[in-house]
């Protein structure tokens, strides 16, 4: 175990490598001058580092960057991955990038293992990681630098498990680095911006990229392309705007497009995703007879219950909650018949289930309620349909 002042000493001597290895790696390898901002990444000397926002801004080039930093070091080894090997594929994405930086330069690509080998001896490949099992390709390898290109793109797991192939190989002097490069919205935006944006450790650092950084881009040309897009991802984009809505249940959530008053609904229905070691999750959607769109009532979590209990004690609340809310209506009661379970109620307009006013005969929710009222009683209730028939959900006493 290292003391504290040893830890300093290590770190400084890290950044000092750091710095000159900066200087002096082959500019020939690297042939794009850093912005400042990607100069600020490349000079971390954390564990971990997010160069996280706008499209465009320059991030992938940076990871590149940042990978080749050490590439005239003996036995260094990097990787850099996407989520699919198409991804990695694409024309003008970082894979094809390192191939207009790296050709002529004396660096050898070996296409099958997808590999720049360097006069050095130094490596630097690049892979992809589409399933759970695709982090066993990895497994062997001895890596200073982890590279993910489009981090939201990916899962925790995986990268969390791949961190773990980072380790000092024998006379390989170079600081151990995960370095990531994306933009907010995706599927793992939640866990990233969990682990970057809000993580208070120093060995976890989050640059910013926005557009505006990179004067290499036709930025007019780009905010055209994406000012075709809905309102959520373009400010994600285009500002690097991590945000969304926090339960993340849709993906780009536009106030203006998604959020509508729910009129009086008359079936709920509550969804559970059971968490063992997530949160349990809950939504509730509703709607009412004869209207087809389907409104997302509330979703929300509960924490350190076992699921049943999480689920028996969110039914029990929600089904207050929903209560409580649905409106209550005048009812005069006409007629009591405990054989059948039922009350003849004479109602005003029924806001609860939608019902015009009349007078018919409805279920209880609570067998009990049949020997508490008479006929004659004033009462305010709201009722609910179940298996088809309306019953009283809830009721007081007129005043
Ligand atoms: N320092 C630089 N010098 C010259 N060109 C640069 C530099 N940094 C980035 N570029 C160029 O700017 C363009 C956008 O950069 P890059 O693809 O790295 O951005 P990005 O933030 O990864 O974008 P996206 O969000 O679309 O993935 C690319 O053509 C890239 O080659
Ligand atoms: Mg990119």
């Amino acid at each position: 175990m290292l003391s504290a002042a040893e830890l300093t000493l290590v770190a400084e001597v890290d950044a000092r490598i750091l710095r000159d290895a900066a200087k002096r790696t082959p500019k020939s390898f690297i042939p794009q001058e850093p912005t400042p901002k990607q100069a600020e990444f490349l000079a971390l000397g954390c564990l971990e580092a997010l160069y996280g926002g706008a499209a465009g801004g320059g991030k992938s080039s940076a990871l590149l960057m940042a990978a080749l930093q050490y590439v005239h070091v003996p036995g260094y080894a990097a990787l850099i991955l996407r989520r699919t090997y198409a991804d990695l594929s694409l024309p003008g994405a970082i894979m094809d990038r390192a191939h207009d930086w790296l050709q002529g330069t004396g660096a050898r690509w070996n296409d099958r293992d997808k590999r720049w080998t360097f006069p050095s001896g130094a490596s630097l490949q690049f892979g992809y990681c589409e399933t759970a099992k695709d982090v066993y390709r990895y497994q062997g390898a001895e890596l200073q630098f982890l590279g993910w290109d489009e981090l939201t793109q990916f899962p925790e797991q995986p990268y969390r498990y791949l961190l773990s192939r980072l380790r000092r190989t024998e006379g390989v002097r170079t600081p151990l680095r995960a370095r990531a490069a994306s933009n907010p919205g995706g599927l793992g935006h939640e866990w990233v911006k969990r682990r970057f944006l809000e993580s208070t450790d120093v060995d976890r650092r989050f640059v910013a990229a926005s557009l505006v950084d990179n004067p290499h881009l036709d930025q007019g040309e780009y905010r055209r392309a994406l000012a075709l897009l809905d309102a959520t991802t373009r400010r994600q984009l285009e500002h690097g705007i991590w945000d969304r809505d926090s339960g993340g249940l849709v993906y780009s959530f536009d106030e203006g497009r998604n959020l509508a008053k729910a009129p009086e609904l008359t079936t709920y229905l509550l969804g559970i995703d059971y968490g063992f070691t997530d949160a349990t999750a809950f939504t509730v959607l509703g709607w009412r007879d004869g209207d087809p769109t389907v409104y997302v009532v509330e979703s929300y979590k509960r924490r350190g219950l076992t699921p049943s209990d999480a689920a028996e004690q969110a039914i029990l609340e929600t089904a207050e909650r929903l209560l409580q809310a649905a409106p209550l209506s005048d009812g005069l009661v006409k007629k009591v018949d405990k054989a059948a379970n039922e009350v003849v109620i004479q109602h005003g307009q029924l806001d609860s289930i939608g019902m015009p006013p009349m007078t018919m005969s409805f279920g209880v929710a609570d067998k009990s309620w049949i020997n508490k009222l008479k006929a004659g009683d004033k009462i305010k209730f709201a009722a609910e349909m179940k298996g088809g028939s309306p019953i009283v959900s809830r009721y007081e006493m007129a005043k």
